[in-house]
């Protein structure tokens, strides 16, 4: 199976990437979600696919929060924003996946353009800002399914100037969540993302009183499932502990992800050149790795067992993921890796983690997180 993967990824790399990379990635990234979700529609398909790249490992199975995760790679949220594909990546490896960010009303998202590519600077220029038809909606879509791995709903702030306040933003929040709650479907987690860096207007949750305010009327909910919550990467260090020594304190909240998109224009991977083809939007992939890799092994040093950490930032290959783990955290997720790398990417990082945690000496992946904090 190392074989077959590796045939996927070079026809990938120097043939399918080539040609997608000469259309626009809106479209390609409709197209794209289309055929997954009529591949997910058959299960034939769905069984061909899982053969080829679903390995069931139990060195890579945890249980975390009473959930079952078979692979710790996941999908970030974004991606499948219209959550057309969860019935589809499982058979391609992935052990969890997330859909959204849904807010409590649907958003049109920003003016284009939505998406774009950094391929010397291995990113891709998001500038959707929470484009979605809103949780009820979105969630209707889900009716009566059931899922073959853990699916998170990432709920954040809806992206209108006609919220004005924090307070009018915490409700805003409350409501997306209630909304999911009474939605029937049988999602495992929640994602609250506080840090997407393309909204609109001056509200945010990283003020510690602004993220007090926010978590103390989300824990009001008391909803049962875990609830993570989605970082900036672009704060210091000190920032980030403040917003931590709040979030530890709610016991709804059990695990942060680390993080979100990079903003800063001036990062060091991020080539000049490519960047002023973009005046909006912010970055994913490499530009996000360093200091997603740095704010988990801070948590993980200053917080260990008190919460639970969720590396997400220009993950492209096993060691990227392996270090991400090996830093302190419990669970990966990815998108652009995907996108750079090829549909077999999870597959190959599933074969491949096994392999190294055995020659590591290690029986799961879980013996192996913060060794190297
Ligand atoms: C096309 C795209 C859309 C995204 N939309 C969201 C979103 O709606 N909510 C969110 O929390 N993060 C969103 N992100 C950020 C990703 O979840 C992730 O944090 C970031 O891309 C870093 O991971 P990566 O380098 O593996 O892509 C988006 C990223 C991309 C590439």
């Amino acid at each position: 199976m190392k074989i077959f993967n590796a045939a996927v990824h070079f026809f990938y790399k120097h043939i399918t990437k080539r040609i997608l990379f000469l259309i626009n990635p809106e479209i390609v990234h409709a197209r794209a979600t289309a055929i997954g979700k009529s591949l997910g529609q058959s299960p034939l398909a769905k069984k061909i696919l899982a053969l080829a790249f679903s390995r069931k490992n139990l060195a890579l199975s945890q249980t975390i929060f009473g959930i079952s995760f078979f692979s710790p790679i996941g999908l970030a949220a974004g991606f499948d924003y219209k959550a057309e594909l969860t019935q589809i990546l499982p058979a391609l490896g992935f052990g969890f996946g997330s859909i959204g960010t849904l807010t409590n009303q649907a958003c049109q998202g920003n003016f284009g353009p939505m998406l774009g590519r950094l391929p010397r600077s291995k990113s891709l220029m998001v500038n959707k800002g929470f484009k979605n038809s809103g949780v009820e909606a979105t969630l209707q879509t889900l009716q009566n399914k059931s899922f073959a791995y853990p699916v998170g709903v990432s709920i954040g702030k809806t992206n209108t100037a006609g919220i004005k306040t924090q307070q009018e933003a915490v409700n805003d929040v409350a409501l997306g969540f209630i909304k999911a709650e009474a939605s029937g479907v049988p999602f495992a987690y929640y994602e609250l993302n506080i840090s997407c860096p393309n909204l609109m207007g001056s509200i945010e949750f990283y003020q510690p009183t602004h993220l007090e305010e926010l978590l103390a009327a989300v824990q009001s909910l008391n909803m049962l499932r875990p609830i993570f919550i989605k970082m900036p990467i672009t704060k210091t260090d000190q920032e980030v502990i403040k917003m931590m020594d709040v979030i530890i304190k709610y016991s709804c909240i059990k695990a942060v992800i680390f993080g979100n998109l990079q903003n800063n224009r001036q990062n060091p991977v991020l080539q000049s050149d490519e960047v002023k083809k973009f005046p909006v939007g912010n970055f994913s992939g490499l530009p996000c790795q360093q200091r997603s890799d740095e704010l988990i092994a801070l948590v993980f040093k200053k917080y260990g067992t008190r919460i639970k950490i969720i590396g997400c930032g220009g993950v492209f290959c096993t060691s990227d993921a392996y270090r991400k783990i090996k830093l302190g955290a419990h669970l990966v997720q990815l998108i652009t890796g995907l996108v750079y790398e090829g549909p077999q990417l999870v597959s190959q990082i599933n074969d491949e983690l096994a392999l190294m945690l055995s020659k590591d000496g290690y029986q799961n992946i879980s013996q192996a997180v913060g060794i190297e904090a």
